[in-house]
């Protein structure tokens, strides 16, 4: 899995479609396959199956192969026969044969979830998914999911980030990283890019402090990163996030210097 992917949450709208700033959204997943992203994550909540759309718009002309789409179906999605007909819709709208991850958006206990991964593996062995996924899971509820899944999972979105610590809280990123599974981190910017410790991390590598904040996440086993944005000078800023590995005692510096932060996701805790 690419370790930084470009986030479409708020393209096309948000929980309705929006048409005003296609075009801006566009053009801004297009800049990022030009910079050379690759990982893609959409959903079909987002814009009520029109940030799919868009991607399908600003992926024309590049090598489908070469590229990571990861989209997740809703949580009243997750029957046998609700799961695959929203895999179908997301490709549909995507106008691609397969996803590279699909993921259970948000955890939901009106499925069993083995009905869930059942159908998860359906999927895969059709060719229309290529990795199964969670998302929000807390560590328990992704063991007992794999537990009943024919398929590894192979990655897990939380809310992580410099500022947000509740995946270290629950001991969701130990059992990432002993489990091999990868931690997708949502809104790995916006909340961990500020404080004067940051700052003086960043200084030292010669970096900005958005920078730190996302190399901090992407240094670390098992953690990737997902970040939105529509601006190509911050597109560029997180791209210098990458390529370089901060040194495990200024890893560990930060995450003490920030261990009063948020211990829980205020936008949506693990569950
Ligand atoms: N699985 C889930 O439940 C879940 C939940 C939330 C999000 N996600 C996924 O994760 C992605 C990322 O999360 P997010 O979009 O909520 O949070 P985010 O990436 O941390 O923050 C996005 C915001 O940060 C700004 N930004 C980005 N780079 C910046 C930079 N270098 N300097 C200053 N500001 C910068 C963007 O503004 P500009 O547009 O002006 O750059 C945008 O307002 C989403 O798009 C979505 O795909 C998943």
């Amino acid at each position: 899995m690419p370790v930084y992917g470009i986030g479409t949450w708020g393209m096309g709208g948000r929980m309705r479609a929006d048409p005003a700033r296609d075009d801006d959204d566009i053009a801004a997943l297009r800049a990022a396959l030009e910079l050379g992203v690759r990982h893609i994550d959409t959903a079909e909540m987002y814009g009520d199956g029109h940030a799919e759309e868009l991607v399908c718009e600003a992926i024309q002309g590049f090598d489908r192969s070469r590229l990571f789409i990861a989209s997740k179906a809703l949580g009243h999605h997750l029957g046998r026969h609700a799961l695959i007909a929203a895999a179908e819709g997301s490709l549909r709208r995507l106008r691609t044969d397969y996803l590279d991850l699909y993921m259970i958006h948000h955890p939901s206990d009106a499925t069993p979830i083995a009905e869930t991964m059942e159908a998860m593996d359906e999927l895969a062995r059709r060719g229309l998914i290529r990795h199964v996924g969670v998302s929000n899971f807390a560590p328990a509820r992704l063991a007992a999911a794999q537990a009943v899944s024919p398929r590894k999972i192979v990655a897990n979105q939380a809310h992580y980030s410099v500022r947000v610590r509740e995946a270290e809280r629950t001991e969701l990123l130990r059992y990432c990283q002993e489990n091999d599974v990868m931690l997708v981190a949502w809104q790995p910017v916006e909340q961990g890019s500020a404080g004067d410790l940051l700052n003086s991390v960043a200084a030292s590598y010669d970096v900005t402090p958005v920078q730190a904040a996302l190399n901090w996440l992407v240094s670390q086993p098992n953690v990737c990163a997902i970040a939105g944005t529509r601006r190509v000078e911050h597109l560029r800023e997180n791209l210098g996030a990458l390529g370089w590995r901060m040194n495990s005692a200024d890893i560990e510096l930060l995450r003490s210097g920030y261990h009063d932060q948020a211990d829980v996701s205020e936008v949506y805790p693990l569950r």
